[in-house]
C-alpha cells in the first residue's frame, strides 16, 4: 500500500515534469545572425528552428502583444491588462470613412474638382502626443480569403534538396501551428522564371505515364510536378490546420499555340485559332493534378497578361490584348470550366500591376466578362502611397470582384538577397497593410525558399523570405517571414476588417484592424520609424490598450 503511494506521487512529479518538458519543446528560439545589413536573420537546422509562441487563451480583462523588430525580437509574445475600461467613445469622434487621395481623370478635366478629395481629418482624429486611435468594431469592411505564398520550381526543388528533417523544419515553419499557417497558396501551372529550364505540358519529356491528352498534343505532367511540388503541397496540406487552398496560373504556353513561336519575347499572343485548345490545356491541368490529389480553390487568367511583351529579357510568359483577352475568359475559358468538374472554382482576373486596374483592366470586363470572373489579382511591383485610390475606385465600380495579391517579392536582378534586412520586412508590413486598408482580401507573396543564389532560375535572381544554404543543409528566415506571419498566423480566413481612425499610413506608421471567426480583435501596428512611437488603441467594448512601439518593429495585438 505505501509503496503503491509513493509510486503514484512519483508519477505525479514525472508528470509535472514531462509538462514542464513539454512547454519548453513548444517555443523554440530564434538563433540570430548578423550579415551587417541592418538587421538579422534566424538559422534553422536538421535539430532547431524557432516557432511561434502558442496564443493559448487570453486571461480575463487582458489583451497579448507579439512583437518582432529590427534589434532582433521575433514574435516576442506578452500578456498586459487593459488600462482603463470605457463605455462610451471620446468627444469629438465621429466616424470618417476612409478615403484615398484622388487624381481621377474628370478631375484632370476640370470637372468634379471638390467631390472625394482627400479630407486628412481621418488620418489623425486625435493628434495629442500619445495619439488615440479608435477601433470601432460596428464599422465592418472586407472579408479576409487567406494569406501564403507560391510553389514554384524553385520553391519545391529547394525543399525537396533538402535533409528530410529539415524540409520538416520548413513546411512547419510555414504551414503548422508551430509557424506562420499560410492558407491560400499560388501554384504555378508548369514553368516560370523559377525553374531550371523552360517548358510546357506539351513538350515534357518524362517517360512515366501520366494523365497524357492526345488531343492536347500528348499534354503530360512534368517531373518538376510529380517528384517536386505535388508532394510538397500534399505534405503542407497535411501540416496545415487551417485548410490550404490553392490557386493556379499560368506563365509558359506550348511554343506553337502563340504567334511568336517562341515561350518568351515580344508579341507572345495566343494563336487565334487556338483559343479553344488554351482553355482545355488549363482544364487539363486541373483534371491531372485532381488525378494526384491536388484540388484547386481558384485560378487566374494568367501571370502579368499586360506586361509580357515589355517585361525584362528571360521571363516566359503570354501576352493579351484586353479585350481579346475578355473575349478568350468569356467564351472559352470560363464556359470550359463551368462544364467539368471544376465548375466552382473561382476565376481571378488581372494577375498584374496595380496601375492596370482602371487603366486597362475595364477593357477586360465589357461584354459581361464581368459577371465571369470573381476576383482580381494584384502584382505588388508598382504599388505607392498616391496609388491606392485606384483600389478603392475599382471596389466603388466593381464591388462584387475581390481584390486579392498575387505576388510579391523583395530584391530586383541587380541586388537581390540581402540577409536580414529589415528595411525589406518594412516594405512587406507597409504595403500588406496598405492593401489590406483598401479593400483588398488577402496577400500571397512569391518563392517561399530560394537558394543563396536566388533560384534555381532561368532569368534574374530576387529575394525570398527565407534562403536555402545547401552546402550547410540550413535555411535563414528573413524579416520578410516575420512581416508576413504577424498577418497570416493571426489574422484566418473568414476575418473582417474593421474601423480604425487611421486608415492608412502616416509617414511612419500602419494600422490595420480585424474582427477574426472566433470573436477576437486582431491589431497589426507598424512602426518604421526610427523613435519608439506611442499609442493608445480605445475599443469602447473594452477598454485602452497602451502601447509603445519600439523602433522599427511590427506588433499584433489580439484581444
Ligand atoms: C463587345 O461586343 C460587341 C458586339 O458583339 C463588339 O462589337 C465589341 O467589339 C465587343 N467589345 C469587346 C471589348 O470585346
Ligand atoms: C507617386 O509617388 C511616387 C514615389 O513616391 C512618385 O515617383 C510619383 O511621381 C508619384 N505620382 C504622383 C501622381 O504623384
Ligand atoms: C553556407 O554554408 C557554408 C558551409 O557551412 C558556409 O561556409 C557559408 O558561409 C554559408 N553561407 C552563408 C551565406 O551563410
Amino acid at each position: 500500500m505505501l509503496h503503491y503511494l509513493v509510486s503514484k506521487k512519483f508519477l505525479a512529479r514525472i508528470l509535472w515534469f514531462a509538462i514542464l518538458e513539454i512547454n519548453c519543446v513548444l517555443t523554440q528560439e530564434c538563433i540570430s545572425k548578423d550579415y551587417g545589413n541592418g538587421g538579422t536573420i534566424c538559422v534553422c537546422t536538421d535539430h532547431h528552428c524557432d516557432t511561434v509562441p502558442s496564443l493559448g487563451k487570453i486571461p480575463l480583462n487582458s489583451y497579448v502583444t507579439y512583437t518582432s523588430n529590427k534589434d532582433g525580437l521575433r514574435f516576442k509574445k506578452t500578456v498586459q491588462k487593459f488600462k482603463i475600461t470605457r463605455t462610451q467613445l471620446p468627444k469629438g469622434y465621429h466616424y470618417q470613412e476612409c478615403l484615398s487621395e484622388i487624381h481621377h481623370e474628370y478631375e484632370i478635366c476640370g470637372e468634379n474638382q471638390n467631390k472625394n478629395k482627400y479630407s486628412g481629418i481621418y488620418k489623425n482624429w486625435d493628434p495629442s502626443p500619445s495619439k488615440s486611435i479608435i477601433i470601432d468594431r460596428s464599422k465592418t469592411f472586407q472579408e479576409i480569403l487567406g494569406f501564403g505564398g507560391a510553389f514554384s520550381d524553385a520553391t519545391a526543388i529547394n525543399i525537396k534538396t533538402m535533409s528530410v528533417s529539415l524540409q520538416a523544419q520548413l513546411l512547419k515553419s510555414y504551414f503548422s501551428e508551430d509557424g506562420i499557417e499560410y492558407n491560400l497558396c499560388r501554384v504555378p501551372m508548369g514553368a516560370t522564371d523559377f525553374s531550371t529550364h523552360v517548358y510546357s505540358y506539351i513538350d515534357s519529356n518524362t517517360n512515366e505515364v501520366n494523365c497524357i491528352d492526345p488531343a492536347l498534343g500528348n499534354f503530360k505532367l512534368t517531373k518538376e510536378d510529380l517528384s517536386y511540388k505535388i508532394p510538397v503541397i500534399l505534405e503542407a496540406n497535411r501540416l496545415s490546420s487551417r485548410k490550404l487552398q490553392l490557386f493556379t496560373s499560368t506563365w509558359v504556353a506550348p511554343k506553337h499555340f502563340k504567334e511568336n513561336n517562341n515561350y518568351r519575347g515580344s508579341m507572345g499572343f495566343i494563336k487565334k485559332g487556338l483559343y479553344q485548345l488554351w482553355a482545355d490545356y488549363f482544364q487539363k491541368f486541373l483534371d491531372c493534378y485532381k488525378d494526384n490529389g491536388v484540388n484547386f480553390w481558384g485560378i487566374t487568367t494568367g501571370n502579368e497578361p499586360y506586361v509580357a511583351n515589355v517585361q525584362m529579357e528571360g521571363i516566359p510568359g503570354v501576352l493579351w490584348f484586353p479585350d481579346d483577352h475578355g473575349q478568350w475568359i468569356r467564351e472559352n475559358l470560363v464556359p470550359t470550366l463551368r462544364n467539368s468538374v471544376h465548375r466552382n472554382i473561382k476565376v481571378i482576373t488581372l494577375d498584374d500591376q496595380r496601375p492596370l486596374l482602371l487603366a486597362v483592366l475595364p477593357k477586360t470586363l465589357t461584354n459581361g466578362t464581368e459577371h465571369c470572373v470573381h476576383g482580381v489579382g494584384l502584382h505588388w511591383y508598382l504599388d505607392q502611397d498616391n496609388n491606392t485610390y485606384l483600389l478603392d475606385e475599382f471596389h466603388q465600380r466593381y464591388p462584387n470582384l475581390f481584390l486579392l495579391a498575387t505576388e510579391g517579392c523583395e530584391g530586383d536582378w541587380v541586388n537581390n538577397i540581402r540577409l536580414g534586412a529589415w528595411d525589406r520586412a518594412e516594405r512587406y508590413a507597409w504595403d500588406i497593410a496598405q492593401d489590406l486598408n483598401h479593400w483588398v482580401t488577402g496577400w500571397v507573396d512569391w518563392n517561399m525558399v530560394l537558394d543563396l543564389d536566388g533560384g534555381p532560375r532561368v532569368a534574374g535572381p530576387v529575394d525570398s523570405p527565407i534562403i536555402f544554404n545547401k552546402t550547410a543543409n540550413e535555411f535563414y528566415k528573413q524579416p520578410t517571414y516575420y512581416a508576413l506571419g504577424h498577418f497570416s498566423k493571426f489574422i484566418p480566413r473568414g476575418s473582417v476588417r474593421i474601423y480604425t481612425t487611421q486608415c492608412d499610413g502616416d509617414d511612419l506608421t500602419d494600422i490595420v484592424a480585424f474582427k477574426r471567426p472566433d470573436g477576437l480583435i486582431v491589431v497589426v501596428f507598424v512602426n518604421r520609424g526610427d523613435h519608439q512611437v506611442r499609442r493608445v488603441f480605445i475599443d469602447i467594448k473594452r477598454g485602452e490598450i497602451d502601447i509603445s512601439a519600439s523602433p522599427h518593429s511590427i506588433t499584433t495585438i489580439l484581444y
